[in-house]
């Protein structure tokens, strides 16, 4: 059986289902169903989701959620959370309490910048390239008028287009670079328009200019496309309190800082550490990015870039501690939309909006940014005082006794057995196998 296809996307969905059954599974009715019942009972929505992507065949649930009491700049939110692991939005709920309590989150966005590039290849000389340039840098602007229209009218658009001269790094390479602010939308789509437009600005200016050779008229346009990387689109998020405020039943304030501190300080230092530390961070971000229909995938590939620009992997949060008192935060670039996309389609998006208090990007900016910060103090908070393996089995204990197919009086019995112990897997096993086997005997 070949399992090449030609026109795939060209088959109905049940079509397709059935390609991918036929040729990919040994039971195929039951392939087949277990697709099906995943499929919406309304069948305009199931639509809506149908035509996100391309050869859709089904929907893939991920549990949606909420972290509630995160005190952000005085106003208390709850926050709408979409993420598959067990321990994340209790976490975040934990840390919000924990922070309420002692003057809540205090979150700025420090810059909105986003860049583009149009990457070409000039051979020629660099000071004619760069005089020709400016001479006519405005017909960047007149020719993308149509385009920022709207933009403009949001105070967002072009805030600058410059030329980059990356000779030193690869030889005939030059950057057409551009300053964007897009107000309330991501602004991928902007972006890749205007800078698509510059490119035919740029090769149609020189092929009617006589101050350039034949040779030189024929720069090519290696691609246009906006950078994930927004260093100046930066939020930050910070929480504060005296050392005291945070005693533990075994530590004195003093001592939790002290700790924490060096947990934050290995994070600088140490790349091995710095993912997972970033990861748990990122475990808070990526929730409510994906409930509110933001990129995850650029949220994500900003911060990391981010966390090396100084040549090092290093921790996104920081923290100190002085006269008496411990300040925690974190800087992240964050490039997200509240208009567009799927806000305005996806049901699930939508009412993550309202849950918000619909929010504008500047706003969500800084709600995940608390998000993200609350995660890394609940991770390094567990890590540093009982270890991560109580909070996150007890709330891994229901995927495993999910697994072994335990029945819901199972279920509570083995919430009040492992009350006041860390339930390791192999324990949760071995229990439940032997009160099986009471039973069966
Ligand atoms: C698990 O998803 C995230 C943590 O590993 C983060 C951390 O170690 O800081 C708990």
């Amino acid at each position: 059986m070949s399992k090449a296809i030609k026109g795939f996307s060209k088959l109905t969905k049940e079509e397709k289902i059935d390609w991918v059954v036929s040729n990919y599974f040994s039971d195929q009715e039951t392939g087949k169903a277990v697709l099906k019942q995943y499929w919406n009972k309304d069948e305009k929505l199931q639509q809506v989701h149908d035509e996100f992507i391309e050869n859709t065949l089904t929907n893939y649930y991920l549990p949606f959620g909420v972290a509630p009491n995160f005190l952000i700049n005085d106003v208390i939110y709850t926050i709408p959370m979409a993420i598959e692991e067990s321990s994340v939005v209790a976490a975040a709920a934990k840390a919000a309490s924990f922070w309420m309590a002692r003057g809540g989150f205090k979150t700025e966005v420090i810059s909105t910048k986003k860049i583009g590039h149009v990457h070409f290849v000039y051979y020629g000389d660099y000071d004619t390239l760069l005089n020709f340039f400016n001479k006519i840098k405005d017909k960047f602007y007149r020719d993308t008028e149509s385009i920022t229209a709207n933009m403009r009218k949001r105070e967002g658009g072009i805030t600058d287009i410059m030329l980059i001269n990356k000779n030193y790094e690869e030889p005939n390479y030059y950057q057409i670079k551009a300053n964007f602010e897009t107000a309330d939308s991501m602004g991928a789509n902007f972006i890749n328009t205007c800078l698509e437009q510059f490119a035919e600005t740029l090769k149609r200016e020189i092929e009617a200019s006589d101050v350039f050779t034949e040779e030189e008229k024929q720069i090519q346009i290696i691609m246009c496309i906006l950078s994930n990387y927004t260093p100046e689109c930066l939020v930050r998020a910070e929480v504060n309190c005296s050392v005291d405020q945070l005693a533990t039943e075994n530590m004195t304030g003093e001592e939790f800082a002290q700790k924490f501190q060096r947990a934050i300080h290995v994070a600088t230092i140490e790349p091995y550490r710095a993912t997972t530390h970033n990861k748990g961070i990122m475990n808070g971000i990526d929730a409510v990015v994906i409930a509110t229909g933001n990129d995850f995938r650029a949220v994500e590939a900003a911060a990391h870039t981010y966390a090396a620009r100084s040549g090092q992997y290093r921790s996104l949060t920081q923290c100190e501690i002085k006269d008496g008192q411990f300040r925690f935060w974190l800087d992240i670039p964050m490039a997200l939309g509240t208009v567009g996309g799927l806000t305005t389609l996806h049901p699930m998006v939508k009412f993550a909006y309202e849950l918000l208090g619909n929010p504008g990007a500047k706003d969500l900016m800084m709600i995940i940014a608390a998000s993200g910060l609350a995660q890394n103090f609940g991770a390094l908070k567990a890590l540093t005082t009982t270890g991560i393996q109580q909070g996150h089995m007890k709330m891994h204990l229901l995927n495993v006794l999910n697994n072994l197919g335990a029945t819901d009086k199972e279920k509570d019995f083995f919430k009040i057995y492992f009350k006041d112990k860390v339930p390791r897997h192999s324990d949760i096993v071995n229990k439940f196998n032997e009160m099986r086997a009471a039973v069966t005997n």
